[in-house]
């Protein structure tokens, strides 16, 4: 059986007015491959990643995405009650700030629940149990599972956010900046536990970050961007080891801030 892209991206473009966002952007994502996008602020990043999991919709070119039944569809012709049921089922979304992507006013084990509930699940233990599991799984002590997010420090909030993301089972996932708004200690710790959870659920990702040492730890292949455009890709370690652009030199040896 040969493998077929689970999303091809051709010929992407986003403005912004006269602004150009992100443009011509072509790649395909495998089953299982985490890439990672990096450039320094400004670059076009987020706007690529919410043009794939449509959150925007981009000026011009397409997205084609394989879905469970193997067909593949273009994302912008979709629906929105289409694209709305993929985001809940197929996809996760894991935003930089934990409050955007978790609901601050319930509990931790319902703001996993919750997601279960939209795919269908109505049996409570069955509920509770798994969303105790996850909530274990993301090392977060199963007491706690009444308990609001706000009382919990950014590094559990990140950890509950990515519960409620992969409770699914999605075959997908985005992140933009999962590591941004924490202590770098505490940045370490995500980030052991987010690569062993990807490995382990064979995930695909497309992880959005200005860290390359981020980009090292998660990615398989990564795209280096710079003005809306795609500059240098190619194997994380590769890049890393050999970049071939002087930009993406100059980004490697850190003698630009981003
Ligand atoms: N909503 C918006 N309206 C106008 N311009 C925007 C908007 N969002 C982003 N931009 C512009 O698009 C470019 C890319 O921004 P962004 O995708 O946020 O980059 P990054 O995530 O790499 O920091 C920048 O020039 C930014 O100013
Ligand atoms: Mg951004």
């Amino acid at each position: 059986m040969t493998t077929l892209p689970l999303l091809k991206t051709r010929n992407l473009t986003k403005f912004y007015g006269n602004r150009i966002g992100c443009k011509d952007i072509s790649f395909d994502l495998w089953p299982g491959e985490v890439l990672a996008i990096v450039g320094e602020s400004g670059s076009g990043k987020t706007t690529l990643l919410n043009c794939l999991a449509t959150r925007l919709t981009p000026t011009t070119g397409s997205v084609e995405y394989q879905m469970r039944d193997g067909q593949y569809r273009d994302l912008y012709r979709l629906t929105e009650a289409e694209q709305r049921l993929l985001m809940r089922t197929d996809w996760g979304f894991v935003h930089q700030n934990p409050a955007d992507g978790l609901r601050m006013a319930v509990s931790a084990g319902a703001n996993v629940g919750e997601r279960l509930m939209a795919v269908g699940e109505r049996h409570y233990g069955r509920i509770r149990n798994t969303a105790a599991d996850w909530l274990q799984r993301v090392e977060i002590a199963v007491d706690r599972i009444d308990d609001l997010p706000r009382a919990f420090s950014g590094g559990m909030r990140q950890r509950l956010q990515i519960a409620r993301n992969l409770v699914t089972g999605p075959r997908l996932v985005f992140m933009d900046e999962p590591t941004g708004g924490l202590d770098v200690s505490v940045q370490a710790r995500l980030l052991d536990l987010l690569r062993g959870l990807v490995a382990d659920l064979g995930l695909a990702a497309i992880v959005v970050t200005h860290d390359l040492a981020v980009a090292r730890l998660l990615s398989h292949r990564m795209m280096v961007m710079k003005d809306g455009r795609v500059i240098e890709q190619g194997l994380t370690d590769r890049v890393l080891d050999d970049p071939r652009q002087p930009y993406t030199q100059l980004l490697v040896s850190s003698i630009l801030q981003v």
